[in-house]
């Protein structure tokens, strides 16, 4: 199937948002892209090429009449980990929202310009959205397990997605071993997930959300609420995971940007006459750039401390 037309299919269940599920993924059909020739320069932020996963022009977020992102331009590549960073109420979360329509669950929220994923219109009616949720997958910053059983929690999205009961202890497996987590749960499936550490119950919640093969996987500050040890281990899979996966990340976190990205978008907040802060993208380049050699100062006083 086309990714278009199996964007278009409709589906009968409306899924909580953070389960998502897809019989196939896209992205493996795509080769890694390179990324250090001149269209990864500053800036050059749109690379139109078959590897390109998401690419968005001129994408406005309000919040009834509140502009909270403006004018972000750029392209995600297939089987790389994009890193967003700036400061708090710049708009990483709000724009990691549009890539599988969250912030349509918002009342008065609304995306304007374009995303195109694959080459479909993201956000032309014709597109089902819960079959993008299923294959953009989200893991949020606070672990949100669901108050079932280890086993359930994985098995969820996959039952929906019409997964037959013989399958279902391979997937269980599978994304638990994928998710590095199987070791430590194997014994006590059956057990509740509220019974894990929050590191091992955000494991859990990555191994729920790549149940389903997801195409791409969201993440909003993953490690927020983790200690150094069990961000370690997040961080590793994140290395681990990009094999299959298309990653986003948003994280405050300086050295976990640099350590796990490939290409890193920085977003800064300007305030109008009116007092209204909106937040803008200041400049997208590989991650070693970025940490580097800047091209804003905005950039680099952000990321020397300076300012944020
Ligand atoms: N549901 C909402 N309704 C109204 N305004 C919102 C909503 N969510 C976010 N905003 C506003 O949009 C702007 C961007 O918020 P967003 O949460 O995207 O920022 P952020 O960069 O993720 O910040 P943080 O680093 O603190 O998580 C802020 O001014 C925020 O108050
Ligand atoms: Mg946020």
């Amino acid at each position: 199937m086309t990714p278009e037309k199996a964007l278009m299919t409709q589906e009968p269940d409306a899924t909580a948002p953070e389960v998502m599920a897809t019989a196939e993924t896209v992205a493996s059909q795509h080769p890694r892209i390179d990324v250090s020739g001149a269209a990864a320069t500053p800036m050059a932020a749109n690379r139109a090429d078959t590897q390109t996963v998401f690419r968005c022009d001129d994408v406005h977020v309000y919040y009834g009449d509140f502009l909270a992102l403006r004018n972000v331009s750029l392209s995600i590549a297939v089987h790389e980990v994009t890193a967003f960073i700036g400061p708090s109420g710049c708009g990483k979360t709000t724009f990691l929202r549009c890539f599988n329509r969250m912030n349509e669950l918002i009342e008065g929220a609304r995306v304007e310009g374009s995303i195109n994923y694959h080459g479909v219109e993201l956000y032309q009616d014709e597109v089902d959205p819960v079959e993008v949720r299923r294959r953009v997958g989200m893991v949020f910053q606070k672990p949100n397990p669901f108050p079932k059983s280890i086993y359930d929690n994985i098995a969820y999205g996959p039952r929906l997605a019409g997964a037959k009961r013989s399958e279902l202890d391979d997937i269980v497996e599978r994304s638990l071993t994928r998710a590095a987590l199987w070791d430590e749960v194997r014994d006590r499936l059956k057990t509740s997930a509220y019974g894990l550490s929050g590191g091992q119950q955000q494991r859990l919640c990555i191994a729920r959300a790549i149940a389903v093969q997801p195409d791409v996987v969201l993440m909003d500050e993953p490690c927020s609420a983790l200690d150094p040890i069990a961000t370690g281990r997040i961080e590793e899979l994140i290395a681990e995971l990009k094999t299959d996966y298309t990653i986003i990340i948003v994280t405050h976190n300086m050295q976990q940007a640099a350590r796990i990205s490939d290409m890193t978008a920085f977003f800064s907040v300007q305030a109008n006459e009116m007092g209204q802060r909106t937040g803008e993208l200041v400049e997208y380049a590989p991650t070693s750039l970025i940490f580097t050699n800047p091209e804003d100062p905005r950039t680099e006083a952000y990321i020397t401390g300076r300012v944020g």
